[in-house]
């Protein structure tokens, strides 16, 4: 469906998620026809560049990262409706020429994508609302980290709250917008079939992973503030954590999930003190081998401060105080450099009560159903049947659908359908400021509890599954993850 028209503004236009993702996704939206010929899509940054240089970036960009579908005809069309301004947020004269540029242009819809520092997210809003560019028809989509804890989030939602009201904020996960994602909320409220069995006494465990071989990359800068914990699970696995675990949401309306999503956040049952250090795990990793490549650790990556102890994997336990998820445990691991890229959300059911046939030892007799985001979109079953041949022996096999191969269509990237979303004025996918707060409020005791017990890291090797003490984690209940088995 085409969009209506729209002047899209990419604050932070020149960065890597803009080059990288956000105008690959805008191309692609082009390509499928849903770009009005009336429509903008604005870089800006800090650089003194001119409109053909911007140009030149995003078009070796494109290139890249839409591989096939690039076409110099689409190219020329697209590059047409692409246009670039130089803004510093504090320098006041930069915003004049911007701010022209929408003359007559009030009725459009118009969203401002920040992709900066989130220190410069306040300075811009206020530059905008300053300048008259904030109309009725304007939002704003805020890209994480939104703010380092709790305190300084609740800042930032302060102030942009003072110029958007909470319709026009969209702050944005991208894991949200992952197709497997929304498989999963079709799996779960479009099919009777898991309901019965989706809480306590049927589900045994539930795991998240979110394993990356990449290492940080181009961002120490911003990694090593960071770390882990904020980049990953504050946001990316705490959302895929609330999607597995909220209640069925009354209606599509979008705050109806968030409704849900949030009730999550607040049962998360909360850990301070000792408590963090017996059930998370920190890692850093050392050199190693990814895919037979040898890469360095950590400590030696290029603008990483010497002697960082800033993690770059994560394993915890957590827990939900709800009747649905009581004495249920939720593992969450996340890493950089690990031995493959891997997003999957293994939820294993609870074992049979007696046994007459032979079968494996357990955890292999146990059924569990796996939902993939990454790096293919599927999602097995695995149940056990009897192994053919002579006597009662029985095997686990697998029940899967592969997206793609069912489909036989190109899976959305999360940004194409979270900025069409944006466009639309659609915010089911974007997270509300109280959920947004409620993920700082359990996370920050545990960053609060490593400083206070001198947690540092452990180290583990690159190319690995992480830190022994992770599988120690886990094991400690009997279990184990998923690649263990
Ligand atoms: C981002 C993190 O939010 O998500 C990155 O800042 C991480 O560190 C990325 O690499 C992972 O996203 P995806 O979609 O590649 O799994």
């Amino acid at each position: 469906q085409p969009l209506p028209n729209f002047d899209l503004i990419l604050f932070g236009g020149t960065g890597d998620l803009a080059l990288r993702k956000l105008l690959p996704a805008l191309y692609r939206r082009m390509v499928a026809g849903q770009l009005s010929a009336d429509s903008r899509i604005i870089g800006v940054a800090r650089s003194e560049i001119s409109r053909e240089e911007y140009l030149a970036q995003v078009e070796t960009s494109c290139k890249a990262h839409v591989g096939g579908e690039f076409d110099a005809k689409q190219w020329a069309r697209f590059s047409g409706q692409l246009t670039y301004f130089k803004i510093d947020a504090n320098v006041e004269g930069d915003f004049k020429a911007f701010a022209e540029s929408f003359n007559g242009r009030e009725k459009c819809e118009r969203a401002f994508f920040l992709s900066t520092a989130p220190d410069l997210f306040a300075p811009i809003c206020e530059g905008l609302a300053r300048n008259n560019l904030v109309t009725s028809c304007s939002r704003v989509v805020l890209e994480k980290p939104l703010g380092h804890d709790r305190a300084s989030s609740a800042l930032i939602n302060e102030r942009v709250g003072a110029i958007f009201t909470e319709q026009q904020i969209f702050r944005i996960d991208h894991y949200l917008g992952k197709e497997t994602v929304q498989n999963l909320l079709a799996l779960r409220f479009g099919n009777m079939l898991f309901e019965p069995l989706w809480k306590r006494g049927r589900i045994q465990h539930v795991q998240i992973t979110v394993a990356e071989n990449l290492g940080v990359e181009r961002r120490a800068g911003f990694y090593d503030q960071t770390g882990a914990l904020r980049d990953m699970v504050q946001n990316h696995l705490l959302q895929l954590l609330c999607i597995i675990a909220m209640e069925p949401p009354q209606s599509g309306n979008p705050d109806a999930m968030r409704d849900e999503k949030l009730k999550v956040l607040r049962a998360l049952r909360p850990m301070s003190g000792r408590e963090v250090l017996a059930k998370t795990v920190r890692g850093q990793y050392k050199s190693g081998a990814v895919n037979g490549a040898p890469v360095v650790g950590y400590l030696a990556e290029k603008d990483v401060p010497a002697g960082s102890s800033t993690e770059t994997f994560v394993a915890l336990k957590c827990e939900i105080d709800s009747w649905r998820w009581a004495g249920v445990p939720f593992y969450l691991r996340t890493g950089k450099r690990l031995q493959e890229k891997l997003s999957e959300i293994a939820i294993t059911f609870e074992d049979i009560p007696l046994s007459i046939y032979e079968r494996p030892d357990k955890p292999h007799s146990l059924n569990r159903l796996v939902i993939q985001l990454q790096p293919d979109e599927s999602i097995t079953l695995s149940v056990l049947a009897k192994n053919p041949g002579e006597g009662m022996f029985l095997k686990p096999v697998s029940l899967g659908l592969d997206f793609s191969e069912t489909f036989k269509t190109r899976m959305l990237d999360a940004y194409e359908r979270l900025l069409t979303d944006v466009i639309k004025g659609n915010l089911t996918l974007f997270m509300r400021r109280d959920e947004l707060d409620a993920a700082w409020q359990w996370i920050d005791p545990i960053r609060e509890a490593w400083e206070q017990y001198g947690e540092s890291p452990k180290s583990y090797t690159a190319g690995s599954w992480g830190p022994a003490a992770a599988s120690a984690l886990i094991g400690r209940d009997g279990f184990a993850w998923s690649n263990e088995l």
